[in-house]
């Protein structure tokens, strides 16, 4: 038995494919992060979901925004998010996004090409801007030795630019770092919390102005797979509060940040579609199933994943690949008869596969199968315009678990 499965199935009368997002569910799981971790403030990363109804949820629940982009600024500027509470932090900014998101956010630099862009724009306007910078620290996520990045400016670099005082009309308020999303080991999560603070000392110690805030960007998992352990959020907030305490006889008033995406959204959101047809080719058995790969492409992209790796988890490949396993196929079916079928989709390529060799009931023309973990890096994901399908549509289901926003 999934959620929500009576309005899946009204919603399904009407549709052959769409999300549906829980509010209930993304509401708990903010109201947890917030228990777990006082003191800290939470922005959620709209690049995971950036759906309207969603957004607008969970910003009236009181997160900041995660900005990767100038339209998440001004989606969320729109939204009634304050300027202090939108950090847009992408690399690769142009002139024109500086100028349209300066005065509504947070702009986190992400190279020193960006420093000079915005130490221009302050010279001709007369006036001295507060910027965040994303570090790539003297350290990596497990703790080990440094790698390159296009991601943020070198530590040393950074130390350099503060001590020569290279830019004049700037203000370094604060610091930004996120090295690896989707970790389920709190104590290796922990272990670069404590990195980050430390690297705040060492930033702060030749920084002019004293810093309002570090944002030590995301990193929090969900459990995809079956036989995935969820993350303890215990032991993160329990070393999180030791650390922190430790942290603020130094800097009591300074902002402790963190972004989160996916654990927000990820199980917040499924993905339902329907049987088109099926066959039997020279004995194997197809379902054919309505807008999988362009609808909901990541199932499709794990199984290419798979065939092409012999690695059950290749890295850097978040959020486009996370594990061979990681969604649920569910039919809305009672289980009578089983065979083994390959789950296709309705796209004219023979990448678009999402199961092979599943067992399931036997499914007919218009049967539901229900995806799950389709609430972050879904949608947003997906080739929807590939082949000039229509019709995957997006709900979202209110607290009161009968209004249905589209
Ligand atoms: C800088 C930054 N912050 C936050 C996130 C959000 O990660 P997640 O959705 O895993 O919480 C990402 C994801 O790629 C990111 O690149």
């Amino acid at each position: 038995m999934i959620p929500n499965e009576a309005m899946i199935r009204r919603l399904a009368e009407g549709k052959d494919s769409f999300y549906l997002y829980d509010e209930n569910t993304i509401t708990l799981r903010m109201e947890r992060l917030r228990s777990l971790f006082p003191g800290v403030e939470f922005l959620y990363s709209m690049k995971c979901n950036s759906n309207r109804h969603v957004s607008e949820c969970i910003f009236r629940n009181g997160f900041g925004a995660d900005a990767a982009s100038s339209g998440e600024v001004l989606m969320a500027h729109s939204m009634g998010v304050g300027k202090e509470d939108i950090m847009y932090s992408v690399p690769g900014k142009s002139v024109h996004d500086i100028e349209e998101t300066i005065d509504k956010s947070i702009i986190i630099a992400d190279s020193i090409g960006e420093m000079e862009l915005i130490e221009a724009l302050a010279e001709k306007e007369g006036r001295v801007i507060g910027i965040g910078v994303r570090v790539n620290p003297d350290f990596s996520f497990n703790g080990g030795a440094p790698t390159p990045s296009k991601f943020g400016v070198d530590e040393p670099d950074l130390v350099r630019i503060l001590e020569d005082g290279t830019f004049p009309h700037l203000s370094v308020v604060g610091i930004h770092v996120h090295l690896k999303s989707q970790e389920l080991d709190a104590g290796i999560l922990s272990r670069y919390h404590e990195n980050v603070l430390a690297l705040v000392r060492r930033i702060q110690s030749v920084n002019p102005v004293e810093m309002g805030f570090v944002n030590m960007g995301s990193g929090i998992g969900i459990d995809y797979r079956e036989s995935d352990e969820p993350m303890d959020l215990d032991v993160l907030s329990e070393r999180l509060r030791d650390s922190v305490s430790t942290f603020r006889q130094s800097f009591p008033g300074m902002r402790i940040i963190i972004e989160t995406g996916r654990f927000i959204t990820g199980k917040a959101g499924v993905y339902v579609t329907k049987v088109a047809d099926r066959k039997v080719s020279r004995g194997k058995t197809f379902v054919i199933l309505n807008n999988t790969l362009n609808g909901f492409v990541r199932p499709s992209l794990a199984r290419m994943v798979a065939h092409y790796s012999p690695e059950e988890s290749p890295g850097m490949m978040e959020p486009l690949f996370t594990a061979v396993d990681a969604f649920q196929f569910i039919p809305l079916r009672d289980a009578g008869e089983m065979e083994v079928v390959d789950l296709v989709g309705n796209l004219c390529t023979a990448s678009d596969v999402i199961a092979e060799g599943m067992s399931m009931p036997v499914l007919g023309r218009g049967d539901i199968v229900v995806i799950t973990n389709a609430g972050a890096y879904a949608s947003v994901l997906s080739p929807k315009q590939f082949s000039s399908q229509r019709g995957i549509g997006e709900f979202f289901l209110r607290a009161d678990r009968e209004t249905v926003l589209e």
